[in-house]
């Protein structure tokens, strides 16, 4: 879970995956979708997002109706709030809802029959489902719904995913790009005490550098596409610490080394959070068993395929098995 803590306490996004603009919140096909089930609430619905991250999809509900009254729940130590300021636009939403970290959607701590809906942005999957399914059944009003957008074995993020772990070890490997920059600082270090460099130290930084420089770029021309990208993606941050060999330290190198291990973890964990149609059929069979009416579809963009929709609502106990499900 370190890995979720650092990514949700350290990166200003709201959203997973997702830095700069589009950390600003959801957009596009996903927040269409959203919206329409927003539509289907009361004014005053009470809504938990769970695996709610930095709150993006809270955010959305609020965005779409400020008279919800949103919980938000992660197993990471989220804390939001220390990472956005008024300046920020999605700043005076994120002050209406109620953040509890630590909280695993296999354990929530609300009481029965708590909430009109539980959503879920690429969470719900996170979590184990019989367990957590049990936590809805409980949590739900009899009317209750919840629906989940959860990450598909086949989408086109899943499969961008297994590109990304495919490039990754170039630099996390023993003699990966990061273990020759780590080793280029151990050089750099006594230099960096002398303010004119002798014409031999400068020589061997050339030379040094240079290797470095090669390896670099020889690892980079094994890429092309997508895995290119990726690979841009992964160096964003070591080329302008390469770049000052005056400033450059093996703790900014450390750094670095933290961070993709902790992208690697989050990659693994997402892809290990996939469902491919087995999966789901079972996690179907668990939900109908405990008590739920399910419904389950696919979710296209312009990309291809995006997500599995998995709705569920309760049986109503007087109509038997085929009980209600609004499908919205
Ligand atoms: C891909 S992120 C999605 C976060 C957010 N919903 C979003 O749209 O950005 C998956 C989240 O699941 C959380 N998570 C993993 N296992 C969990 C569990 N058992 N219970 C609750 N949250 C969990 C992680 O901490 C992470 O925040």
């Amino acid at each position: 879970m370190q890995h979720w803590d650092n990514y949700w306490q350290k990166t200003k996004t709201l959203n997973s995956f997702a830095e700069g603009e589009q950390g600003l919140g959801y957009a596009g096909d996903i927040a269409r979708f959203w919206q329409q089930i927003f539509t289907t609430l009361q004014p005053n619905a009470s809504i938990l997002d769970l695996a709610t991250g930095n709150g993006g999809l809270a955010v959305l509900a609020l965005q779409t109706n400020d008279r919800f009254v949103v919980t938000a729940t992660d197993k990471a130590n989220i804390a939001p709030l220390q990472l956005f300021s008024r300046q920020d636009a999605s700043y005076k939403y994120l002050k209406k809802i109620q953040f509890f970290g630590n909280m695993p959607s296999e354990r929530l701590t609300f009481a029965a029959a708590e909430f009109d809906m539980v959503i879920s942005q690429f969470g719900f999957e996170y979590a184990e489902p019989a367990a957590t399914l049990q936590q809805l059944y409980r949590i739900l009003t009899p009317v209750g719904k919840a629906v989940a957008l959860v990450h598909h074995a086949d989408s086109f993020i899943s499969l961008d995913c297994q590109v990304g772990l495919a490039v990754l070890p170039v630099f996390t490997a023993a003699d990966g790009l990061l273990a020759k920059a780590q080793a280029f600082a151990i050089f750099c270090k006594p230099l960096q005490q002398f303010t004119d460099l002798s014409a031999q130290q400068q020589q061997l930084l050339k030379q040094h550098s240079n290797l470095l420089l090669s390896a670099f770029m020889a690892t980079q021309q094994l890429f092309s596409g997508d895995k290119l990208d990726w690979f841009n993606v992964m160096a964003k941050d070591l080329v302008p610490a390469l770049s000052n060999w005056r400033c450059l330290s093996e703790d900014t190198i450390t750094t670095l080394v933290h961070n993709l291990t902790d992208f690697k973890q989050r990659l693994t964990d997402q892809l290990a959070a996939s469902w491919n149609t087995a999966q789901i059929k079972h996690i179907q069979k668990i939900a109908e068993q405990q008590g739920f009416v399910v419904s389950v579809a696919t979710l296209d963009s312009a990309e291809g395929k995006l997500c599995w929709v998995f709705k569920l609502a309760k049986k109503v106990k007087e109509n038997n098995d085929t009980g209600e499900y609004i499908n919205n």
